[in-house]
């Protein structure tokens, strides 16, 4: 049965399902397998790194999965403009083709300033040769405009699922937290000229298999170019997290379940929309020592070695046990090199590592 439903040319949505509740591992091997050569013949066998700089966790939203939500007792950091310069710099002295710049969320002035100021300093300091992905949540149009326009190319906004009555299970009904929001940003993005990149989480308390294959459809719909997504995970100072505890669903039988369903995801998203850029995220490492190689052989194509200074990293934990607190920005980029290495593939350094998806739909 598997084997028929891969050499069919497209998936339906039953098909998606089939693999999505797959639990023999052979089979599943078949699956991750096809996947390793649809990312080869539409992408090739090259990672391509997006070093990321996690500025700042202050946040102004609430969600309850988040160990940098408002509400949480995490102490707060902001980086200065001279520290995350000097990130940049160093990832592009690496020859990292580019940086992911993520933080809480925050729409005042004061932090829009910042940001554009930034973007155009990277640029100009990097004679505009690293590519720049935002990763700064709900904004308004002139605000994307504006960062667009000062030089950044790509924009990171998870949806975090695609159902709307889940998605609101995960934030607090306030007007700030609006599923309908999140798809209007996500459309204004790819007007206003940005490669788009969403993603979800993995194994949410009440997320069914039919969810996630509802997750891929909707990267279809919506033209996605990058996808970043990855298993959820406990923090234990968040609502969702001590809920999940205290139910008894964060079982190590639970996790790997929840890893499993990662591995399908990154698979079936590969197969259903070939052409697209997949990370390999810190989140799939946290559940599985080899996390991202199995991530990369069931077709993902980027990795996002993180580059923030050491001395912050502890502070911006979204969830429990992130892995890689204690190492520094070079060691980073030899233990993943290594990795991506060990499976065969290699690292695209230097180059930008557009998806051929963004390149196909700006060229009509
Ligand atoms: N487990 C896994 N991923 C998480 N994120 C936030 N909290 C968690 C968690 N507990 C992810 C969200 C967000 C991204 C920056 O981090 O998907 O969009």
């Amino acid at each position: 049965m598997v084997k028929e439903i891969l050499a069919k040319p497209e998936y339906s949505r039953e098909d998606l399902l089939y693999f999505m509740k797959l639990t023999d591992n052979q089979q599943l091997q078949l699956l991750y397998d096809a996947a390793h050569e649809m990312k080869k013949t539409h992408v090739g066998k090259k990672a391509y790194y997006r070093g990321l700089i996690e500025f700042s966790n202050i946040c102004t939203k609430d969600c309850f999965y988040c160990g940098i939500r408002k509400s949480s007792p995490q102490e707060r950091y902001s980086m200065s403009r001279d520290e995350i310069l000097e990130m940049a710099l160093w990832a592009h002295e690496n020859k990292y083709g580019s940086v992911t710049i993520q933080s809480g969320e925050r729409q005042d002035a004061e932090f829009t300033g910042f940001v554009a100021d930034l973007i155009s300093e990277i640029k100009a300091k990097t004679n505009g040769e690293l590519a720049m992905t935002l990763c700064l949540g709900e904004q308004p149009r002139e605000v994307y405009e504006d960062w667009f326009n000062r030089g950044a190319q790509r924009y990171l906004l998870r949806m975090e699922t695609s159902n709307k009555t889940l998605y609101q299970s995960l934030h607090p009904p306030t007007a700030n937290h609006s599923y309908e929001t999140r798809v209007e940003c996500l459309k204004t993005l790819k007007n206003v000229g940005f490669q788009v990149g969403t993603g979800v989480m993995i194994g949410l308390p009440g997320q069914t298999p039919e969810d996630l294959v509802d997750d891929i459809i909707f990267y279809k719909k919506h033209d996605i170019d990058m996808i970043g997504m990855g298993p959820y995970i406990v923090h234990k100072d968040t609502p969702m997290g001590q809920q999940v505890i205290a139910t008894g669903q964060d079982t190590p039988d639970a996790r790997a379940q929840r890893f499993t369903y990662g591995l399908k995801m990154i698979a079936l998203t590969r197969l259903y929309l070939k052409d697209v850029n997949i990370a390999a995220t810190t989140a799939l490492q946290a559940l599985h020592p080899m996390g991202r190689e199995l991530g990369l052989k069931a077709g993902a194509n980027i990795l996002m070695p993180i580059i923030t200074l050491r001395e912050y990293r502890r502070k911006y934990q979204l969830y429990d046990d992130k892995p890689c607190i204690d190492d520094d920005p070079s060691h980073c980029k030899n233990c993943l090199t290594g990795r991506v290495e060990s499976i065969g593939d290699t690292v695209g350094f230097g180059e930008w590592g557009d998806p051929p998806h963004f390149i196909l739909r700006r060229g009509v």
